[in-house]
């Protein structure tokens, strides 16, 4: 038995499990990202669409990638090396850890923005400054060559440490406490947001559907970034999985992870939207919405520098159980596959997501001239990653489960921990059998040629 086997961590409890899985979904995924698309996408349609994605594909693809990592006990590579030996199927674990690369990367350039928050919050930089003077410092500050790429290595020095000192003794014990921290939080600024004169219209934009306004395009970023928050498609839950005993009750576990993650985004887009139309903000903003909406919002509350603090404290703290989530997948793959040590593996990783993430924070400043497409780099690896990598993993972790593996072995290690009715079975199998897979494949294939002929011609 190899080194790397040996040392296979098991989470402590099932309240463990689910502060893992959940810090991994949710993440600068739910609380930067999710408001920002539903902004750009135009509003309630497009969150109709994420929804119905979420319940329909992501679900039964989480419950998929918990059985595979359970039933094998390995790595996202390992687990369909081991269960379906000699074939091509070990090529989905092996794109799932090259995506994982590609997403560490831009993620940690975000995250280190938001470390960079919490000390303007603490030198109360944006007290006095107007919802313009507010945006044109975060545009300033994302498109300056150093401060970024400081705060970006900061937390991925972060990120390595805690997945060196393993998962259940580091991040298992504190995601537990502070967790729940994040959400009193956000909800205490929906309450603020909600009731700012104005505020109306953002509630509107965010729950009266226009259906007219959906693009294939948006349609594509709706499952991109239900795979994306879901922490869906590229292994880390089949990396967690595998760290999941016996004991546990799968479906119930995915069920739980899946209501807390959109839990979640809700409430970060009702913290969001409402203000954005308070402020007279765009909210087609992009990437900056979070940061450049927020700090209005706590210049109108009593106590808003207190707030701020924690508010950016607490996001961070959320990217970095998610960023170690991604970064276990390549350590996990590098230990058991390639036989490294842990500290070397996770070394090795942590440089080469680091070296990524300089390139991608400078295509924000000196480097967006450099484009491939409509994209410059930053774009480029989270239109790659979340809208092609992902769900492509998602539909090949589905076909795997629905066609591949045998429907009495799914049933077997799903019944583990409890009884299973017959009937939730039956559904799980038409879900990942032909809903999810056939609906990836149609998004796919309208959303790419969408994308791609908007930006080519
Ligand atoms: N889900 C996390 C978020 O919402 C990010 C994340 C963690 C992720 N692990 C992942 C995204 C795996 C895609 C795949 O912020």
């Amino acid at each position: 038995m190899s080194k790397g086997r040996k040392a296979r961590d098991v989470f402590g409890s099932k309240f463990g499990i689910i502060a893992a899985a959940a810090g991994s979904a949710i993440g600068l995924g739910n609380i930067w990202k999710f408001p920002y698309i539903t902004g750009e996408y135009g509003g309630a349609a497009f969150l109709f669409v994420y929804l119905g994605f979420i319940a329909a594909v992501g679900l039964p693809v989480m419950l998929s990638e918990f059985v595979i990592g359970r039933k094998a006990r390995r790595n996202a590579y390992g687990s369909f090396k081991k269960l379906a030996p000699k074939s091509l199927w070990q090529n989905v674990g092996f794109l799932g850890v090259l995506a994982a690369f590609l997403i560490l990367s831009f993620y940690g350039v975000v995250a280190g923005w938001s470390l960079k928050y919490v000390f303007f919050s603490i030198n109360n930089t944006l007290a006095a400054s107007s919802p313009s003077e507010i945006e044109a410092t975060f545009n300033r500050f994302i498109t300056s060559p150093g401060p970024p790429l400081l705060y970006q290595l900061i937390f991925m020095v972060l990120t390595g440490l805690i997945v060196v000192i393993g998962v259940k003794k580091g991040i298992e014990r504190y995601a537990k406490i502070l967790m729940p921290i994040l959400l009193v939080i956000i909800i205490i600024l929906d309450i603020r947001a909600i009731t700012l004169p104005g505020s109306m219209e953002g509630l509107k934009f965010l729950f009266k559907p226009d259906f007219s306004k959906l693009s294939w395009d948006a349609i594509l970023n709706a499952l991109g970034h239900a795979f994306f928050s879901l922490s869906l498609g590229m292994g880390t839950l089949i990396t967690y999985g595998s760290y999941i005993d016996k004991k546990n009750n799968l479906m119930n576990t995915a069920l739980e992870v899946t209501i807390a993650d959109t839990v979640i985004a809700l409430l970060a887009g009702i913290a969001i939207i409402p203000a954005v139309f308070a402020f007279n903000i765009e909210p087609g903003t992009g990437p900056g919405l979070v940061f450049i909406t927020l700090p209005n919002v706590f210049n109108q509350m009593h106590g808003g520098q207190f707030f701020s603090i924690l508010f950016f404290l607490l996001l961070s703290v959320a990217a970095l159980t998610s960023s170690i989530s991604i970064l276990e997948v390549v350590v996990a793959f590098f230990t058991e596959e390639l036989n490294l040590t842990r500290p070397i593996a996770t070394v090795l990783a942590t440089i080469l997501a680091a070296l990524m993430g300089i390139i991608c924070s400078l295509s924000m400043g000196i480097y967006s001239d450099y484009t491939f497409m409509c994209f410059n780099f930053f774009d480029l690896l989270d239109f790659i990653s979340a809208n092609i990598l992902l769900p492509l993993g998602g539909l090949f972790i589905a076909i795997f489960i629905g066609w591949k593996f045998g429907k009495y072995k799914v049933f077997k290690e799903m019944a583990h921990g409890g009884s299973l009715k017959g009937y939730f079975l039956s559904a799980f199998m038409i879900l990942v059998r032909f809903v999810a897979p056939i609906s990836i494949f149609i998004v796919f294939l309208f959303g790419l040629y969408e994308k791609l002929h908007g930006c080519l011609f």
